[in-house]
């Protein structure tokens, strides 16, 4: 078969480019989704960066710092359908939420809205804002396997109180790999006068990302996921309206002097993964951009249909192509309680995937990167587990 599309075939062969990485061959790593891997040029360039920074630490970090920042925003920017005046550099998706959460004005006494596939690290975030705000959390509950755009608005909307401020929501769901169609969500919200957080942790590089368009108040997104950035790498968005009063969950020297001076300097820390996100940029780009995220979801569409092909099972999404991007999460005919001797017999034969209890079952996980991934891993992977699930129905 074919799983290339609108692309130059030689660009995008699967695997061709799987020496630029790290990854000990002895494993399949099928789990690009959790942390990212970074290609060896990526690494060069952080390293660089690095040496440059400790040949001379004042006049790198004071000196020269804020327009390195202010360059790469520009390019992201371009890169997110962005504009750059909005754009902060972040550690993580999660320090990104934690400084929104803490800029929100919420009283006691609002409620903010997410939903059931949120990823959990986010609702403890929001579990900690509420005990110190005296404010309270909601999950709408989105079905497992999500047939149509109506059914996830209805089910988020129907959760909608008077007192609902604020709604975080999904780019891309971690324990379904669902894509959440949030430029919808985002409009019947700023309808409803709730404000919008998009927790795009998945969404740069993995699908194409346009901020303006999307209509939130405030996106996160990680560049060490699927952009491949050096570990540490993210941007946070702001509307025009919120820039001013989006403050860095640490305060610093530039505390209520904007969004980049807030952002720019969380303290005295390195900041080479930022600097090195334009050699990943560069990367992803030179492996063909859109084409790239396109080969991406073809093999995990072709992984999800060989494994649900080898188990007797529905591959949920696979013929919504919208629905999905370069992961995809199956149901597993197994009770919840079988997800971590399932994940501990697959790190046994050293397949790295999640494996996780989730909506009163077993879900699994695939990944594809198509630059180290390939078809054969997700045959191989098939062909095992029949045995698995069936010795622990
Ligand atoms: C949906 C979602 N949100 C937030 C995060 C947190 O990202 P980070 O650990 O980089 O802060 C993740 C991580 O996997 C995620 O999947």
């Amino acid at each position: 078969m074919s799983l290339i599309r609108n692309s130059s075939a030689t660009e995008l062969v699967p695997g061709a480019h799987r020496a630029a990485f790290l990854l000990d061959p002895t494993w399949d790593f099928l789990n690009h989704g959790s942390f990212g891997a970074c290609p060896r040029p990526v690494l060069e360039a952080q390293r660089r960066v690095q040496e440059e920074l400790e040949a001379q630490p004042v006049a790198f970090l004071v000196r020269t710092l804020p327009e390195r920042l202010e360059a790469l925003r520009r390019r992201f920017g371009a890169f997110l359908g962005a504009d750059p005046a909005g754009l902060a550099f972040i550690q993580n998706a999660t320090t990104g939420i934690a400084s929104v959460l803490g800029s929100v004005p919420l009283q006691p006494g609002d409620r903010v809205l997410t939903t059931s596939h949120r990823y959990y690290a986010v609702r403890r975030a929001l579990d900690r804002g509420a005990a110190a705000g005296g404010w309270a959390v909601d999950e709408a509950p989105l079905p497992a396997v999500v047939l149509d755009d109506d059914c996830v608005i209805e089910a988020i909307f129907d959760k909608v109180t008077p007192k609902t401020r604020l709604l975080v929501v999904d780019a891309l769901t971690s324990p379904s790999a669902l894509r959440l169609p949030v430029e919808r969500i985002c409009a019947e919200a700023r309808q409803r006068g709730i404000l919008t957080l998009v927790d795009g942790a998945h969404a740069p590089g993995h699908v194409p990302v346009d901020l303006r368009a999307l209509g939130a108040d405030w996106w996160v997104g990680n560049l060490h996921k699927w952009l491949c950035a050096p570990k540490g790498a993210a941007l946070l968005w702001a509307a025009e309206a919120h820039r001013g009063a989006t403050h860095q969950a640490i305060p610093s020297h530039g505390f209520q002097l904007g969004l980049h001076a807030e952002f720019d300097w969380p303290g005295t820390f390195d900041p080479s993964a930022w600097l090195a996100s334009g050699a990943a940029l560069d990367l992803h780009e030179a492996w063909g951009g859109p084409a790239l995220m396109a080969a991406n979801h073809a093999l995990a569409g072709y992984g999800q249909r060989q494994i649900a092909a080898a188990l007797g099972i529905e591959p949920p999404h696979a013929d919504s192509p919208d629905r999905y991007g370069a992961m995809a999460a199956l149901r597993l005919p197994l009770p919840a309680a079988q997800a971590k001797p399932l994940y501990e017999a697959l790190i046994k034969r050293r397949f790295e995937l999640p494996i996780q209890p989730f909506a009163g079952a077993v879900w699994l996980r695939i990944s594809a990167f198509s630059p180290y991934n390939v078809p054969d891993q997700y045959d191989r992977l098939a062909a095992l587990l029949p045995t698995l699930v069936r010795g622990l129905a």
